[in-house]
């Protein structure tokens, strides 16, 4: 696939399952994570892979957490299946630190920037991934679980695996209706 292809065709996989990522196609996804714009070359990013049993550890800190934050009880009996959609999920971080020139937002803009880049690392593969939010990427107590500090964000969770169904997506926005000349 060529980047162009890529660009205009990438989307996303909610239904995944086995095969994760191999070994060689992680290590493509972990250098695209690491290529992305990074003002100051500070790195401000921390990812953690998750797969295999490690998903029920996730599952279990997610259930944890949304009960000692006292969510709705919806939220708590779905915690534990959760991170089980997926046969890997990389946890993507924006680690803040305090820097003359790079304010905090752009800091979590590259870390951004590093989830859609292994999401398309990830699709060039012949993979599929969807990036995920929602409460427990807020969640202080996820946060503390994870061994994050306050300040961190959480940014994304990034599910990866096969796709288990062709969701072929008819193209959506016009660009005149977003892009306009000065
Ligand atoms: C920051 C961010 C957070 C998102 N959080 C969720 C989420 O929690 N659940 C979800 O189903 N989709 C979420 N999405 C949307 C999907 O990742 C995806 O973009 C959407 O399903 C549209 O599919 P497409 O990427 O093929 O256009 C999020 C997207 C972004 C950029």
């Amino acid at each position: 696939m060529n980047a162009i292809e890529l660009l205009l065709t990438r989307q996303s996989d909610p239904k995944l399952t086995e095969p994760a990522p191999n070994k060689d196609q992680l290590a493509i996804i972990q250098q695209a994570a690491l290529r992305v714009p990074d003002h100051g070359c500070i790195a401000p990013w921390k990812f953690i892979i998750v797969q295999d049993e490690a998903r029920h550890k996730l599952g279990d800190i997610y259930y944890q957490s949304a009960v000692a934050e006292q969510q709705e009880e919806k939220v708590i009996n779905r915690a534990k299946e959760l991170p089980l959609r997926a046969p890997m999920i990389i946890i993507a971080v924006a680690k803040y630190q305090e820097h003359p020139k790079v304010p905090r937002i752009e800091q979590i803009q590259s870390a951004g920037c590093s989830v859609l880049a292994m999401q398309q690392a990830a699709f060039a593969q012949g993979l599929g991934g969807i990036w995920r939010t929602g409460y427990f990427a807020q969640s202080a107590a996820v946060k503390n679980a994870l061994n994050l500090n306050e300040q961190d964000e959480v940014v994304g969770y990034l599910y990866l695996g096969t796709p288990t169904i062709d969701c072929k997506k008819s193209p959506r926005h016009k660009p005149e209706n977003y892009f306009s000349y000065l």
